[in-house]
């Protein structure tokens, strides 16, 4: 993969601020008594604030600017009339582009009042995120994301969601490397090179991790009915620590 320009680095870094930032609006917004359709048009107006434009819809064409997954949600939930309840665990994702530029950021959010094992897995999701996000750096094979996260959760008494992983972003949502496993694959020989941009998120549940997808044909629920974490950052790799991109500003 060719280095990154200046350009393109400055052209990451204004998306992932954006992302990041409108990621921490809908977290102080979030609460109990709101739709998730009420909070993703929060986000859509935040998004447009900035000049951005939601990459789900682009991309996928999405019914929502974010994706918002409640309690056994576990991925690409659509906003809509389900009302946020008190002791709910909320996952706001969010992901926009801005001059042919991507990123993608999210977090799950407990609401107050805060259930002690939901608080245990949100700590545990984002102590394996930061894992994977140290064990990302050129020269790495891209199985030690994947083997920083099992780690964490296996040392924690969770399980990773296998179906779900973190992706190459950048220049599209989804773009190369297209797949990176939440878990250890010693067959994937694959490295991780100077100026790849990539989305780390770790998906964790105290269920068995495994997922089914809803009748709508987006949500992604798991098969046990546990709740899940996920916290995600889009990065660029270099040869030291990672650029974090999904940073608010
Ligand atoms: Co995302
Ligand atoms: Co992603």
């Amino acid at each position: 993969m060719p280095e990154l320009t200046d350009a393109e680095i400055n052209g990451l870094q204004k998306i992932g601020g954006i992302v990041g930032t409108v990621l921490q609006e809908m977290i102080q917004a979030v609460r109990s008594g709101l739709t998730t359709k009420e909070l993703d048009l929060f986000g859509q107006s935040r998004l447009q604030f900035y000049g951005a434009r939601s990459a789900p819809i682009l991309s996928y064409h999405f019914p929502g600017s974010t994706c918002i997954s409640v309690n056994e949600e576990a991925a690409h939930g659509i906003p809509g009339s389900r009302v946020i309840q008190p002791g709910d665990m909320v996952n706001i994702d969010v992901s926009a582009e801005l001059d042919g530029f991507f990123a993608d950021t999210g977090a799950s959010v407990p609401i107050p009042p805060v259930l002690p094992e939901d608080q245990r897995l949100c700590d545990c999701t984002r102590a394996a995120l930061k894992k994977a996000i140290a064990a990302a750096r050129a020269g790495n094979p891209l199985n030690a994301i994947g083997k920083a996260v099992e780690e964490e959760a296996a040392r924690c008494g969770y399980q990773v969601i296998s179906a779900l992983n973190g992706h190459g972003v950048g220049h599209s949502l989804h773009d190369e490397p297209h797949f990176i496993p939440n878990y250890f694959n010693s067959r994937d020989k694959r490295m991780l090179t100077e100026g790849m941009v990539i989305a780390i998120e770790p998906f964790l549940t105290s269920g068995n991790g495994q997922v089914v997808n809803a009748d709508d044909g987006w949500t992604i629920r798991t098969a046990d009915g546990k709740r899940i974490a996920q916290y995600e950052h889009s990065l660029i790799v270099t040869r030291g620590k990672p650029i974090i991109l999904t940073v608010s500003r």
